[in-house]
């Protein structure tokens, strides 16, 4: 079973679309395993977002992204990685297609509402960053069993 972190960003806060698109996840089966509401620090952007530092948008990022609370999360779930990145659709809300998650309620590249793991390694990363062990909680829900058939998570 996979994890990836996934953060609502404060445009995600502000526009009240929390709950809708945590709803999306939930719908879609994927268990979620953490969650709290923290405000980024710059410290904390720099770290996240280190791979971004040197880029020209990296400014206006953790201006972003420091302006109001976030909540962190992370789901389960068989390529959940995969499966939650192909849902958010493009990182610009202009080019995302339609049906996905930037493609129905963003059109931004820099406010694309939430941020996901591109990887798995980037997830264990992500995941370390944001979480202590005994925030993840490891549960089966009683209705897995009508989400995916046996042999398949
Ligand atoms: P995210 O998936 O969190 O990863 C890095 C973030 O930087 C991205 O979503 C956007 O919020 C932001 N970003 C990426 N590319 C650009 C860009 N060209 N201009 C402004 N912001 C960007």
């Amino acid at each position: 079973m996979e994890r990836t972190f996934v953060m609502f960003k404060p445009d995600c806060l502000e526009r009240g679309l929390v709950g809708r698109i945590l709803t999306r996840f939930e719908e879609k089966g994927l268990r979620l395993v953490a969650m709290k509401m923290l405000r980024v620090t710059p410290a904390l952007a720099k770290q996240h977002y280190a791979e971004h530092v040197e880029k020209p948008f990296y400014a206006g990022l953790e201006e972003f992204i420091t302006a109001s609370p976030v909540v962190a999360t992370i789901f389960e779930g068989p390529e959940v990685v995969r499966v939650v990145r192909e849902m958010l659709g493009a990182t610009s809300g202009l080019k995302a297609a339609a049906g996905t998650i930037r493609g129905d309620y963003s059109s931004s590249r820099q406010m694309n509402l939430v941020h996901a793991s591109d990887s798995p390694e980037s997830a264990a990363r992500e995941i370390g960053i944001y979480f202590k062990a005994d925030e993840i909680q490891s549960w089966d829900p009683s209705l897995a069993c009508w989400y995916q058939a046996p042999g398949e998570a």
